[in-house]
């Protein structure tokens, strides 16, 4: 089968490898119809973990099964499913909990197994013709409808874009009513936004300074915030403050609580510093966001902090062992969730909002390319060009645009 296949820092290719072929009883086999390139695959692509090359790719996969193991026993072949990017065991002491971010049994090398991700196990990615999913009948969700169909981008996002950014609205608290900051609009941040206004948000502010970034958030009816017009959390206690419905609305004492009750990282260890985008400084937006947040509020963290980084800025960055403001956090009393999503706590409600036509993620899409474009499709989104901020492979299909 052709595969994209990491082959050191900057450099992935297409490549013959191996079939993807069922090993265990327990194993499905799926042909790729859709593969995302995501945000986190740029972690390895730049060098900054300690991927080997060699890798398979892509680990937001959707397709149609092609065979299944012997002692699977409620998929079959035909079968239109995606899949959860953890991989999961599904009955291991966190995997019963519903956390199957941590499954004990799946990784050999520690908490978690994923497709085509370092650190994550043996599993080879779904940038692929075909891929191996083991515990077919736990990772597996079952979608409705025909390969193609225009549903196909909205379900691809169920392996971990759309559940992610709804992780990060429950990690932080959102709610009916909820005050929501969001820094970050890549489709992680996008689909936050989207999923606190899901949720019944009543303010959503998004902060990045990439221009059609931005223009996503708006069109979504979120409030842009461009950190290159200034500091990001003075421009968004500035607008509530100077707003008369909102100020109005206060009691004294209440202009305490110009920032907002929910806080979330969309970005990670690779946060630009506000002051100079050419520079990255990983701090930034966990130090910004114990500003924002008010007394009481909540913290939810998604983007990637890793525990080694060789490619970090200094030696505690190397280490991951990055500061945070827990004087001030302590203070207001803020909560903190951070991690990976458990995406089999949200994608079979996630795909019924879908089916019933209340949510559409895929606005976040940006282009579809064929396997062979995607070594300059990494590229360009690693700059991140205009129209690259959500690249979707259709292996063996010709590309739509
Ligand atoms: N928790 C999970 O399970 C999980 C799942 C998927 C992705 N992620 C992580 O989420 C993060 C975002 O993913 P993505 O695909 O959206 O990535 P992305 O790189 O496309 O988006 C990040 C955005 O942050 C912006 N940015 C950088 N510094 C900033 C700053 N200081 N202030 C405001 N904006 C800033 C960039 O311009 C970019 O638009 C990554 O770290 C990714 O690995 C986590
Ligand atoms: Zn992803
Ligand atoms: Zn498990």
């Amino acid at each position: 089968m052709k595969a994209i296949v990491y082959k050191g820092p900057n450099k992935v290719a297409v490549e013959q490898v191996e079939d993807a072929r069922v090993e265990s009883a327990t194993d499905v086999l799926v042909r790729t119809t859709t593969a995302g390139i995501c945000g986190s695959d740029l972690h390895m692509y730049e060098g900054r973990t300690a991927a080997k090359p060699g890798m398979v790719m892509g680990h937001e996969n959707m397709g149609v099964i092609e065979e299944v193991g012997s002692s699977v026993q409620q998929l079959s072949k035909g079968d239109r499913v995606v899949l959860p990017f953890n991989i999961s065991c599904g009955t291991c002491f966190n995997c019963t909990r519903g956390f199957t971010n941590a499954c004990l049994v799946v990784n050999p090398e520690g908490v978690s197994g994923g497709y085509g991700y370092v650190g994550m196990g043996p599993y080879r990615g779904g940038q692929a013709e075909l891929l191996r999913v083991p515990y077919g009948d736990v990772n597996c969700l079952k979608l409705p409808g025909e390969p193609g169909d225009a549903f196909e981008d909205d379900f691809l996002l169920l392996s971990d874009i759309f559940p992610t950014g709804y992780h990060a609205a429950i990690l932080a608290g959102v709610d009916v009513g909820t005050t929501v900051a969001i820094f970050g609009a890549g489709p992680v941040g996008l689909l936050a936004a989207y999923s606190s206004i899901l949720r019944g948000a009543a303010e959503v502010y998004v902060v990045d300074a990439v221009p059609d970034r931005l223009e996503k958030a708006k069109q979504i009816g979120a409030t842009p915030i461009d950190f290159r017009k200034g500091n990001p959390v003075e421009q968004i206690k500035s607008i509530r403050l100077s707003n008369p419905l909102i100020r109005g609305a206060m009691r004294k004492g209440e202009e305490k609580m110009a920032g907002v009750m929910s806080g979330i990282d969309a970005i990670g260890y690779q946060a630009k510093d506000f002051g100079d985008p050419s520079r990255e400084m990983s701090t930034s937006v966990t130090d910004a966001l114990a500003d924002l947040i008010n007394p009481t509020g909540t913290l939810g963290v998604v983007g990637v902090f890793l525990p080694q980084d060789p490619g970090g800025a200094n030696e505690a960055g190397k280490r991951g062992a990055y500061t945070m403001p827990w004087g001030k956090m302590w203070e207001k009393g803020i909560k903190l969730g951070m991690g990976q999503t458990p995406v089999k706590q949200y994608d079979a409600f996630l795909r019924n909002l879908i089916i019933a036509g209340r949510a559409k993620p895929s606005f976040i899409v940006s282009k579809h390319i064929q396997l062979q474009e995607a070594p300059d499709a990494y590229q360009r989104f690693d700059r991140r060009e205009p129209g690259y901020s959500k690249v979707l492979i259709r292996p063996g299909a010709a590309a739509a645009h």
